[in-house]
């Protein structure tokens, strides 16, 4: 990854901000994105970290960190797509208002900032990674309109990777199973309901146990670096997905 250049968004945390960091550690110099400035404060140790505060679902954000990274850096050779959301409920239960504030930030935020970076992409035939979840791949009952948004971004991937092939950029996405990130507590969930999430999806994973950030990191660097897979949504779940 030396010498390239890209953005990884939602890297204040979670998988974003592993994502960025092992990024960061192969030698990529990386912006940072995040709406909430302060859990940006990590990238102040690293000199190829440029941190931004953005809001993925704003356009006028989106395309000034755009801007600002083409006059920094004059290239982008990659794009990670991490900002997102997280909603349980009920179909009985579920607010609109958080429905569409959840596909505003996991699919429109995901289009706003690709589309921002395509021109850019298509100068250096660079490679896209988006975030889509085990729970796009199978039926899970208590987060229907979340499952909803990581299908979406599924197939985002693949519709995007057809569209872009002819100019080289590649378009993968990875699919985690349940990680201890901040993504739950973000969403209103109690410490207490999250460890029992947690521990119940650990005894349906195959291999035994939830995942770590940064083998997530691992599998996005990959994606990122090699060149001739494209189109592909490819689960890190340990096992979840076949379960
Ligand atoms: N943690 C999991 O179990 C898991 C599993 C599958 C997929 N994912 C996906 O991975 C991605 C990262 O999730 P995470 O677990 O690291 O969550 P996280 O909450 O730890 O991190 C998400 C980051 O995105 C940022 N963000 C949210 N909305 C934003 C916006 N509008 N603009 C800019 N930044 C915004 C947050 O501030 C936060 O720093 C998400 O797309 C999520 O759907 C997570």
């Amino acid at each position: 990854m030396t010498d390239l250049t890209g953005v990884v968004t939602g890297a204040g945390s979670g998988l974003g901000r592993a994502a960025a960091e092992h990024l960061l550690a192969l030698g990529a110099r990386v912006a940072c994105w995040d709406r909430n400035g302060d859990t940006l404060a990590w990238t102040e140790a690293d000199p190829g970290a440029l941190s931004t505060t953005v809001d993925v679902t704003d356009p006028g954000q989106v395309s000034a960190a755009a801007a600002d990274l083409r006059r920094r850096w004059g290239r982008a050779d990659f794009v990670v797509n991490s900002a997102g959301v997280f909603l349980v409920g009920p179909l009985a239960e579920v607010d609109p208002v958080a429905v569409r504030r959840l596909f505003d930030v996991n699919v429109v935020g995901t289009t706003l900032v690709t589309q921002a970076l395509l021109p850019d992409l298509i100068a250096t035939r660079g490679a896209v990674v988006n975030l889509s979840s085990t729970v796009a791949l199978r039926a899970s009952r208590s987060n229907a309109h979340y499952a909803a948004s990581k299908a979406a971004i599924a197939q985002l991937t693949r519709c995007w990777a057809l569209e872009l092939a002819g100019h080289g950029v590649r378009v993968n996405a990875v699919a985690p199973g349940p990680t201890g990130t901040g993504i739950y507590a973000a969403a209103g969930m109690p410490q207490s309901q999250v460890d029992e999430l947690l521990t119940a999806r650990a005894r349906e994973i195959p291999l035994g146990r939830i995942g770590d950030p940064a083998e997530i990191a691992r599998w996005i660097g990959r994606l990122l670096a090699d060149d001739w897979v494209t189109g592909h949504v490819i689960p890190v779940d340990g096992g979840l997905s076949i379960a």
